[in-house]
C-alpha cells in the first residue's frame, strides 16, 4: 500500500500482491489468481453493505425503479446512506459530488459507470451535482505537465457531459482553475486536522514521496463541504453531501469523514461501486493502460467484436486441450442455458450499442458547452 511509483517500491508491491489483495486509489489487484474479495473490503474499510432494504427505500422515495446498477449490486457498499435518505424524507435535500482524474484521452466503459449512475441519482432525487476534475492529482501522480493535465481534464469533461447531465443542476470544475477562495480555506481547515502519521496510515505515503502528494487529499476532501462552493450553497452550511464513487476512493473519504465534525460539517455519505472487471476476468479492473483488458469508448464495432471474441473471459479454457482436460468454468453463466458464443454475441451487441450512443452524444458536445458547465455561476433551480 504505497503511493510511490518507483522501481523498488513496485517490486515490493508485486510481492505483496501474491498474498493480499491491494485496493487503494492508485492500485487495484486481487490476490494471486483470485477475484477481488468485496466482503473483505467492506470489513477492512468499515463501510456498510448496500442491502435490498435500502434499494427498496430508494425506490419508494424516488417513485421510480432503482437503477440497474443498484438492483444488480454494482453499487454494493455505502456509508450513512440511510442518514441521507432520512433527511430527504423529511424534505431536506442534499447535493451530489463525484469526480474524475484524467490520465489519458482514452476512456473505457468502466469509467462511465460512476457517471451513468450519478446521472440517475441527479434525475431521481432532483439535486445539484458538483464534478471535480483532479488535473492536479494526475499531474503529480502520472508525471504529466500542468498543461497536458489541464488539456486532458477538458477532453474528459466532454465525455462526462455526454452522459447527459442537466446543465441547470451541474457544476464541473478543474482544480487548477477553481481552487482558491473558500475552497482553499476549507483545505487549510482539513489539513490542520490531519497529522503526517495519520496520512501515512491511510494512504501509505513514504519519505520518498514528494510533498505535493501529501497535500493532495485535502483537495479531494474539500468538495464534500458545501461552503467550498459559495456561488451555489451560500448560507447552506448544513447541506448534506452524497458521493457516488468506486470503492478505491474510500480512503480519501475516510479521512474526510473523520475531519468533518471537527470543522463543523456533516460527514459526507458515500455510495460505492465495485470495479468494472477486465475482459480477462475478475482478478483485476479494466485498465486504460492495457488495451486488451478494456473496451474504450472510442473502439469501433469491429474492435469490440475482436476483443470480446479473443480476450473476454467466459469460463471456457484457453485451449482445446485445456478445455477437454479441465472443462469450462461455469460460474460466470451458471445456469448453463447459454453457450460461450451466445453470451459473447449478446455482450458484443450491448457494448456496441452503448459505445455508439456515447460516441454520438460526445460528438455533439461543443467547447461552448464545456465552458458553460464549468462557468462559476449560481444554479437558481438546482433543487427543483
Ligand atoms: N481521484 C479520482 C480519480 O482519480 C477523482 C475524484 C476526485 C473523485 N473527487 C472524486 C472520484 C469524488 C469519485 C468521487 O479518478
Amino acid at each position: 500500500m504505497s503511493a510511490k511509483d518507483g522501481g523498488v517500491e513496485e517490486e515490493r508491491q508485486q510481492e505483496q500482491e501474491q498474498e493480499e489483495q491491494v485496493v487503494n486509489p492508485w492500485e487495484v489487484s486481487a490476490k494471486q489468481g483470485g477475484k477481488i474479495d468485496y466482503d473483505k473490503l467492506i470489513d477492512q474499510f468499515g463501510c456498510q453493505r448496500l442491502d435490498k432494504s435500502i434499494v427498496d427505500r430508494v425506490h419508494r422515495l424516488t417513485s421510480r425503479p432503482p437503477h440497474i446498477f443498484l438492483r444488480r449490486g454494482v453499487f454494493f457498499a455505502h456509508r450513512d446512506l440511510n442518514e441521507i435518505l432520512d433527511a430527504y424524507e423529511r424534505g431536506e435535500k442534499f447535493y451530489l459530488y463525484t469526480g474524475r482524474g484524467a490520465s489519458s484521452e482514452a476512456l473505457h466503459v468502466g469509467h462511465l459507470v460512476p457517471f451513468m449512475f450519478t446521472k440517475y441519482l441527479q434525475d431521481a432525487f432532483k439535486v445539484p451535482l458538483v464534478i471535480q476534475l483532479t488535473d492536479d492529482e494526475k499531474c503529480m501522480w502520472k508525471n504529466l505537465s500542468v498543461e497536458e493535465s489541464k488539456r486532458l481534464a477538458r477532453e474528459n469533461a466532454k465525455d462526462i457531459i455526454a452522459c447527459g447531465f442537466d446543465i441547470s443542476k451541474t457544476f464541473i470544475f478543474s482544480d487548477f482553475n477553481y481552487v482558491g477562495g473558500t475552497f482553499y480555506e476549507n483545505m487549510v481547515r482539513i489539513n490542520k486536522c490531519v497529522t503526517y502519521n495519520k496520512a501515512v496510515g491511510i494512504f501509505g505515503f513514504t519519505g520518498e514521496d514528494h510533498i505535493g502528494k501529501i497535500s493532495f487529499p485535502a483537495v479531494q476532501a474539500a468538495p464534500s463541504f458545501p461552503s467550498s462552493f459559495p456561488h451555489l450553497f451560500s448560507g447552506k452550511h448544513n447541506l448534506r453531501c452524497l458521493i457516488p464513487c468506486a470503492i478505491d476512493q474510500d480512503p480519501y473519504f475516510r479521512m474526510t469523514r473523520d475531519v468533518a465534525p471537527r470543522i463543523g460539517f456533516h460527514k459526507p455519505a458515500l455510495i460505492e461501486s465495485s470495479f468494472f472487471p477486465a475482459l480477462q476476468g475478475e482478478t483485476g479492473k479494466m485498465s486504460a493502460s492495457d488495451p486488451n483488458s478494456a473496451i474504450y469508448v472510442t473502439d469501433s464495432s469491429k474492435d469490440i467484436k475482436n476483443k470480446i471474441n479473443k480476450y473476454a473471459f467466459s469460463g471456457g479454457q484457453d485451449s482445446i486441450e485445456n478445455q477437454r482436460k479441465y472443462g469450462a468454468n461455469l460460474e460466470e453463466y451458471g445456469a448453463g442455458r447459454m453457450l460461450t458464443g451466445e453470451v459473447k454475441m449478446r455482450l458484443i451487441e450491448l457494448l456496441t450499442e452503448l459505445v455508439e450512443r456515447h460516441r454520438r452524444a460526445r460528438a455533439a458536445v461543443t467547447d461552448e458547452m464545456v465552458d458553460a458547465f464549468m462557468a462559476v455561476r449560481p444554479l437558481p433551480n438546482m433543487f427543483a
